[in-house]
């Protein structure tokens, strides 16, 4: 489903009713429809109206809400007049997860997986888990998820409201708006900060390495124009005003300042790169072959031997097995140029691994 893009503050959104509802008519046998609500930039999709469509057709609705596990606690903040997007179980999902470990205080790969309703049997998930789980779960995950519910359900409202609060007064304060104004289309996480760091002549990609380096501050990711950091109810004021003077301090730092490379066609190329590319080999046969290492300029015909893509978002452009094509090696080196990291990709002399006998 095609998720859409705010070209004013140049970030992806997250898929619409309307994609939803051509994907169920496209594909009348799925048994469910599954969306990413927050994406990365906190933005939200409108997850009632797709439930609605979803639940007409008589389908189940699975969200992957990694980034939103604080959401639900939002309400306080709501109410009092501030944007703050409700979560996915109160707008009608029938599956949600969320990954605690990212803006609960819960230990990392401790997660959540909700059910609500009727159209999907508790018994039944239950029995399937049980198949893949470990029969000895780790019970400092556990209790990590259990604190973290815990504590969010006594103080979660109260610290996002003070959260949400304190990053208002520092906006005011720094004079400086991480991203002014609404981005069209879809809600916004506030305690999400999108840093649009373009303006100072450096990428996000730089910026993320100058403010771990020089302020010890590191960032939950980057691209190009922005660089993301995630605010939570634990950080202080003064902690988020070192933050955004920080941030600020990009436009005088001693940088190598320059044009930056013309990004225009970048979301064209990641959307190139994650296209499903020809399978020459079965992923299982792929990795049993021998292989060697060519640069990614020259790998087109090849099958590779590896796992590669841009990351973020980490999804692989190809798989062991999959025939590089011209359009996919050039994507990637263009990916490179704007500055992305590119996973399964030696840095150095920008090498791929193929396979050597095909
Ligand atoms: C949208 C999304 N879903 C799922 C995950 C994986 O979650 P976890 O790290 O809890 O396995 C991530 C990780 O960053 C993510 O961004």
């Amino acid at each position: 489903m095609k998720a859409g893009f705010c070209s004013r503050g140049r970030i992806p959104l997250c898929v619409t009713a309307e994609a939803v509802e051509e994907g169920l008519i496209k594909n009348p046998g799925a048994k469910a429809v599954l969306v990413t609500s927050p994406n990365y930039y906190g933005m939200t999709a409108d997850i009632r109206k797709i439930a609605d469509r979803v639940h007409a057709r008589g389908k189940i609705l699975i969200v992957d809400e990694a980034h939103g596990a604080h959401l639900h606690f939002g309400r306080i903040v709501r109410e009092a007049g501030v944007g703050f997007p409700e979560d996915a179980l109160q707008c009608g999902a029938d599956i949600v997860v969320q990954s605690a470990h990212k803006t609960l205080p819960a230990m990392t790969q401790a997660a959540y997986l909700h059910l609500k309703g009727e159209r999907v049997r508790a018994l039944r998930m239950e029995t399937i888990l049980s198949r893949m789980q470990t029969t000895s779960p780790s019970w400092l995950l556990l209790a990590s998820l259990d604190h973290s519910r815990d504590f969010f359900a006594r103080e979660g409202g109260r610290r996002l409201q003070k959260l949400v609060a304190a990053l208002e007064s520092v906006r005011r304060q720094t004079g400086f708006d991480p991203f002014p104004g609404e981005a069209e289309g879809g809600f916004r996480d506030p305690t999400r900060l999108i840093f649009q760091v373009e303006k100072f002549g450096v990428t996000g990609f730089e910026a993320a390495r100058y403010l771990a380096r020089h302020h010890c501050i590191h960032a939950e990711m980057a691209d190009p124009f922005h660089l993301v950091c995630i605010a939570t109810v634990f950080h202080t004021r003064k902690e988020l005003q070192r933050l955004f003077r920080s941030v600020s301090a990009l436009s005088s730092a001693d940088f190598n300042r320059r044009e930056l490379p013309d990004f225009t066609g970048m979301a064209d190329v990641l959307k190139r790169v994650a296209r499903i590319p020809p399978l020459g080999m079965e992923m299982y046969l792929a990795d049993r072959q021998p292989f060697k290492e060519v640069p990614l300029e020259e790998s087109d015909g090849y099958m590779s031997a590896g796992m590669v893509g841009p990351y973020p978002p980490g999804i692989p452009a190809l798989l062991p097995g999959e025939i590089i094509t011209r359009e996919c090696s050039q994507d990637l080196v263009k990916a490179r140029a704007f500055g992305w990291e590119l996973q399964g990709v030696e840095a150095e002399g920008l090498k791929v691994r193929v396979l050597s006998r095909f």
